[in-house]
């Protein structure tokens, strides 16, 4: 049984990024796993301060005290951490951006465990273009954190959750979900 962990970085409740994270999880469950959503958006997480306290064994992990303990908490917890991120100028959007920096102050303790990672990204267009950089950036984060990537899923052609493209997402977001928690 596996930990799998979703961070949904869209400021749109049940939007495209919340209804792939409900579809992931649903497939973890549908494995006998565990799968646990944090909307990024309900959570006060401040800008990292760029203070390298964490790098000198101040805070734990981090000086500041806000609800990125709770984030911390959650991955420690983990198995599999994914990100669902909608596209905001061919990237991830600022809460993701945001979240990601502050995970700096867990680099040192990270490798109490081997995670895996996966990646959901949605976005109005289907051109390559608004997630190639997004995706290798993505990728070259998870090497930095020594998470192996199982799975990334581009969504393209999506502004509501309602549009037809979705169904199709929705179904690899379940597929992706079982995939995870599979041991070999
Ligand atoms: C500030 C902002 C920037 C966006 N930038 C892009 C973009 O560069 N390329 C694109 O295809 N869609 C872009 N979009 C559209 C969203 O990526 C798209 O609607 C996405 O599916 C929203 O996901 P959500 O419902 O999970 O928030 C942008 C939307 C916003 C609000």
């Amino acid at each position: 049984m596996k930990t799998v962990l979703v961070l949904n970085s869209s400021p749109r409740a049940n939007g495209n990024s919340e209804t792939l994270t409900d579809s992931l999880i649903k497939g973890v469950q549908d494995a006998g796993s565990v799968g646990v959503k944090i909307n990024l958006r309900e959570l006060n997480i401040l800008p990292c301060k760029g203070c390298f306290g964490c790098q000198s064994g101040h805070g734990d992990p981090c000086v500041q005290k806000d609800d990125m303990d709770r984030v911390y908490q959650a991955i420690r917890e983990a198995d599999v951490v994914v990100f669902a991120s909608p596209v905001y100028w061919h990237q991830m959007n600022g809460i993701m951006r945001n979240t990601i920096d502050r995970l700096f102050a867990m680099m040192k303790t990270l490798g109490d465990k081997p995670r895996e990672t996966a990646l959901m990204v949605s976005a109005a267009s289907q051109d390559p273009v608004v997630f190639d950089g997004l995706e290798a950036n993505y990728k070259e984060i998870a090497g930095l954190l020594k998470w192996e990537v199982r799975g990334v899923i581009r969504a393209g052609g999506l502004n509501l959750p309602t549009d037809k493209a979705m169904n199709r997402y929705k179904n690899q977001a379940l597929t992706l979900g079982r995939m995870l928690c599979q041991t070999y």
